[in-house]
């Protein structure tokens, strides 16, 4: 299959349009990553999108819609605190979890019985979303456990050959995926953290709780369990606080004939001489935003991957700490 990427515009909305509307499958943008999508409701699309994925079938997908979609059209409400989130986050990178009336096909919800829902701020997003009236499901358009796409090109690195169409429309702002909340319960809770922090939702519902993902618990967001986010290169990960021994690796590796390469702030790219450094720039969304770039580019330019942390949390370090963590073995 010949696999085209068209800038995203009235013209190639109808083509994705009827690719989805029969069943096939199409690499989008949103403002977080590329998602590949296909219509929720049929499930030999949804097959699909495991299929060429690779990815386990235990591992829900999330169900975009557009803006004006009737959330209650493919969930219910067992809460209603979700409308104050909604009016404050959506368009925009935050993923709730309802329990599903059953319309988004259970392949889908690899047979659970919750629904993902996601309003992408993408413009080019949006306007697909509102031609199609459906919802379309998509997990990120990259092969199970390989870095996540943020432009057309990262996702035609991956899928070529195996998808009919790539919506091209930019680099994604955003970087990281949506942050994916649980709003079934009483308290919201954090499954995947992101772009929408802890700090955000509490500043509007006054309480929010971070799941913790034992080994032991019945793992309630199936994709946290999952190696993920990684680079073709060899990685190492380091502490601000081990600074020193992440240059003395670097020098030894180095003198070995390694291409190694250090990723990190601007803040730390300061501090580690002439060394060689793909930079993830100043701000924690600044850092989000690149993250996913650089790791692509490491894999062309590097044999190992040095990745140094800021010794900072909270906010959206947590997101973007969590993906580092993934993409980058501790030694
Ligand atoms: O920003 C994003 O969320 C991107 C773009 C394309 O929208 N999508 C994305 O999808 O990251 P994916 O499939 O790579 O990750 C979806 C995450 C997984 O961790 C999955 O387990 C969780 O959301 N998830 C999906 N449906 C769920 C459900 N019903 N209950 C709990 N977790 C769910
Ligand atoms: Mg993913």
């Amino acid at each position: 299959m010949e696999t085209i990427i068209l800038p995203i515009n009235d013209q190639s909305i109808q083509k994705a349009k009827e690719i989805l509307l029969n069943g096939g499958i199409v690499g989008i943008p949103t403002e977080t990553v590329y998602g590949l999508a296909g219509v929720g409701t049929n499930p030999q699309a949804v097959k699909k999108i495991f299929e060429v994925k690779g990815r386990p079938s235990d591992n829900p997908l999330i169900a975009h819609v557009h803006k004006d979609f009737d959330f209650l059209s493919i969930s219910r409400e067992t809460n209603t605190y979700y409308k104050k989130l909604k009016s404050a986050f959506t368009p925009g990178p935050l993923t709730m979890v309802f329990e599903s009336n059953g319309a988004v096909c259970t392949e889908a919800l690899a047979g659970g019985d919750t629904v993902a829902i996601r309003v992408p701020s993408h413009e080019g997003c949006q306007q697909l979303l509102k031609a199609i009236n459906l919802p379309l499901v998509a997990p990120s358009a990259n092969l199970s456990k390989h870095v996540s796409p943020v432009t057309a090109e990262h996702v035609y690195e991956d899928l070529k050959g195996k998808i009919p169409l790539i919506l091209d429309g930019g680099k994604c702002n955003g970087g990281i995926e949506s942050t994916v909340l649980d709003v079934t319960g009483e308290t919201p809770r954090i499954l995947r953290s992101g772009l929408i922090t802890k700090e955000m939702i509490e500043s509007v519902v006054g309480c929010c709780l971070i799941a913790e993902h034992k080994e032991s618990d019945k793992v309630k967001s199936p994709g946290v369990k999952y190696s993920h986010y990684m680079p073709k290169c060899a990685t190492a990960r380091y502490e601000e606080s081990e600074l020193n021994i992440a240059l003395a690796y670097y020098d030894e590796q180095e003198s070995l004939g390694e291409k190694v390469y250090i990723m990190c702030s601007e803040r730390i790219k300061a501090l580690v001489g002439k060394r060689k450094v793909l930079s993830l720039g100043s701000t924690p969304n600044e850092m989000a935003s690149l993250l996913y770039e650089r790791l692509r580019e490491a894999e062309k330019v590097a044999t190992l991957l040095i990745a140094i942390k800021d010794g900072a949390s909270g906010g959206v370090y947590d997101g973007l700490f969590n993906r580092l963590d993934k993409a980058c073995k501790k030694i």
